[in-house]
C-alpha cells in the first residue's frame, strides 16, 4: 500500500518535473494532462470555471497559486462537453480544439503546404507557437491573438499594411472571458503621433 502510494507520488512528480512542451502532429492533449514550457514558467492546458462549468484552453504560470490565465484560446466558444482535446489536424494543418468526434474550434487557419512536419509548442515566455520544423517557419502564434494580458515580447498595435490589430480586451467578468467592455489598442492618430487609447 505505501509502496504503491509513493509509487504514485514518483510517477506524478516525474510528469510535472519533465513535462512536455511540444505537440506533434497527431499527438492528442486532453483534459487531464499540460503542456510545460522547457523551464517550466508557462502550463498550457485544459480548466474548467467551477462557477459555470465551462472549459477552456488556456496559458497560466506554472507557479501561480492562483492559476490566473494569461491567455485562453476559446474566450467566447467554452466547451461544456466533458471530454475535450487540442491537436494538430494532420489534413488541414491547423491547431484545432476537438470535442467528441467533431472540431469545435479551429484556433488557427488551414495551411498552405505539407502538414506532416508542424509542431505545436509553449515557449518559455507564454506563447504558444504552431511551428514548421521543416523549414522553422512560425505559423501561428498566441501572440498575435492576445486576450487582456500583455507578456513581454507581445506586442500592441496595427499593421497598417494588412490592417490587422493586437489589442486587449477584459474579461466580461472573473467567471468568464469572453470579451467585456474594456480594450486597449494603439490608435494610429497621424503618422508620427500614436498613443494608447481605452475605448468604451
Ligand atoms: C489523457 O491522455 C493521456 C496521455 O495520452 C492518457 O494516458 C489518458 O488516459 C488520457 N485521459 C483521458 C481521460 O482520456
Ligand atoms: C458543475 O458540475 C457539478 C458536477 O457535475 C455539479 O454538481 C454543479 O452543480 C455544477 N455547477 C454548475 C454551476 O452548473
Ligand atoms: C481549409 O481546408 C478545408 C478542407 O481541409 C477546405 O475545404 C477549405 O476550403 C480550406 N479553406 C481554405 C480557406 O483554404
Ligand atoms: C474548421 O475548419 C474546417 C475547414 O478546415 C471547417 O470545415 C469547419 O467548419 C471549421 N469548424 C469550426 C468549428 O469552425
Ligand atoms: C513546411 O516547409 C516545407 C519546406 O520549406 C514546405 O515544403 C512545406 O510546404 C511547409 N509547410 C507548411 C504548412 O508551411
Ligand atoms: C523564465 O523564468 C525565469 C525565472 O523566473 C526567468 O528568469 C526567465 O526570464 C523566464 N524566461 C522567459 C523566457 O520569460
Ligand atoms: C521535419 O523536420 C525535421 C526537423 O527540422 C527535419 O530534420 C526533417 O528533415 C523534416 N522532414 C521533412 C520530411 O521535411
Amino acid at each position: 500500500m505505501i509502496a504503491l502510494i509513493i509509487f504514485i507520488i514518483l510517477t506524478a512528480n516525474h510528469f510535472s518535473v519533465t513535462g512536455v512542451s511540444t505537440l506533434k502532429s497527431g499527438d492528442q492533449l486532453n483534459l487531464t494532462y499540460h503542456l510545460i514550457s522547457p523551464g517550466s514558467n508557462f502550463t498550457l492546458g485544459f480548466f474548467t470555471i467551477p462557477a459555470t462549468n465551462n472549459t477552456y484552453l488556456g496559458i497560466w504560470y506554472t507557479n501561480d497559486e492562483q492559476f490566473k490565465k494569461v491567455w485562453v484560446a476559446n474566450p467566447s466558444t467554452p466547451i461544456i462537453s466533458s471530454s475535450a482535446i487540442v491537436m494538430i489536424d494532420q489534413n488541414t494543418g491547423k491547431l484545432i480544439i476537438a470535442t467528441g468526434e467533431s472540431t469545435h474550434l479551429n484556433v488557427s487557419d488551414n495551411q498552405s503546404g505539407d502538414t506532416f512536419n508542424l509542431t505545436a509548442t509553449l515557449q518559455d515566455n507564454g506563447n504558444f507557437q504552431l511551428i514548421n520544423e521543416s523549414d522553422d517557419q512560425i505559423l501561428w502564434q498566441s501572440f498575435d491573438h492576445p486576450i487582456n494580458v500583455l507578456l513581454p515580447g507581445m506586442k500592441l498595435g496595427s499593421n497598417l499594411k494588412t490592417g490587422r490589430n493586437w489589442i486587449l480586451t477584459s474579461w466580461l467578468s472573473d467567471e468568464i472571458p469572453d470579451s467585456g467592455a474594456f480594450t486597449l489598442s494603439w490608435e494610429p492618430n497621424g503618422e508620427d503621433d500614436q498613443r494608447s487609447t481605452i475605448l468604451d
